[in-house]
């Protein structure tokens, strides 16, 4: 039944080992975390083929913010899955820390959600039967990865989230807005180098929903990730170092932001005059 969580967050069991060959060969330090070139995805429903991507291209450098809009159904989902290997892009390249992902393998995507990337879902998508500690944990129960200094880490964010009283409890003793900020926990824990967000203010209030980037502005600005993050609130995007906006299968304009969050009123007449 978690079958589809677990694989999500790079825990396909079947598959252990170290990330080495998640990566070409000659991966090398770099200074974009993300590069997407060319991506194409389409799908099929019945006889006829929907195409989604259709020549996407994006970067992210180490340390960036940056936010996804456009209108529903426009392929935003469809662009992080085929970013984490949920999904396997037709055409196109995908790299991370400039290495290339390689889509043919199973094991190398399952390798790279577990080491290299951390995700956050619209709908939390926490282990129901896991208590809150044991959530965030996940990411070293998989890598079999738990040392006291890891154990000191998980502390240290579920304070950060504000959940460290909570953490003997299940998701369902839980706000929606409290599921969410456990699911940011664990999408940090293992400080990956970049991190994944679908909408991850769409279902919380307003107050948690501005916790939320303040959280993943600091953590992420203090461990040089980068952060692709999807939102169709100008408010949460104005947080971002730089907006894309995404339509048509395609990145359309940009719009950079310079870290003057709360200036709203100009992407806001972005999304008019894009007619997002
Ligand atoms: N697995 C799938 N099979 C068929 N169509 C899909 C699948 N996933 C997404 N789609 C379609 O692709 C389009 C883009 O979906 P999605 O990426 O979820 O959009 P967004 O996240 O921007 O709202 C939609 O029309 C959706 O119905
Ligand atoms: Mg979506």
């Amino acid at each position: 039944m978690y079958r589809y969580f677990l694989s999500s967050l790079g825990t396909s069991l079947e598959h252990d080992s170290n990330g080495s060959y998640l990566m070409t060969k000659h991966g090398h330090p770099s200074t974009t975390a993300l590069s997407v070139n060319d991506l194409h995805k389409d799908y099929q429903l019945g006889n006829t083929r929907l195409a989604v991507l259709k020549g996407l291209s994006i970067d992210v450098a180490v340390g960036e913010m940056v936010a996804i809009m456009g209108p529903s159904g426009s392929g935003k989902t469809t662009l992080l899955n085929c970013i984490s290997g949920i999904d396997i892009p037709d055409r196109g390249t995908v790299s991370i820390n400039s290495n290339t992902v390689e889509f043919a393998s199973e094991t190398a995507r399952t390798l790279l959600r577990r080491h290299q990337i951390g995700i956050i879902f619209q709908f939390f998508n926490l282990i129901p039967t896991l208590t809150v500690r044991e959530n965030v944990s996940l990411p070293f129960l998989i890598s079999k990865n738990s040392t006291p200094k890891k154990h000191r880490e998980i502390d240290l964010l579920l304070e950060i989230v504000g959940m460290n009283q909570r953490s003997d409890h299940y998701p369902f003793q839980l706000s929606g807005g409290e599921m969410q900020l456990v699911s940011i926990a664990r999408a940090l824990v293992h400080k990956p180098s970049l991190v994944l967000a679908d909408e991850p203010t769409g279902n919380v209030n307003p107050r948690v929903g501005r916790s939320i980037m303040e959280i993943l502005r600091k953590t992420t600005k203090k461990q040089n990730t980068g952060v692709l993050m999807v939102t169709h609130s100008s408010e949460h995007a104005s947080w971002a170092d730089r907006i894309c906006f995404l339509k048509e299968g395609v990145i359309v304009d940009e719009f950079r932001q310079f870290g003057q969050h709360d200036e709203v009123s100009a992407i806001y007449n972005k999304l008019m005059s894009l007619e997002i």
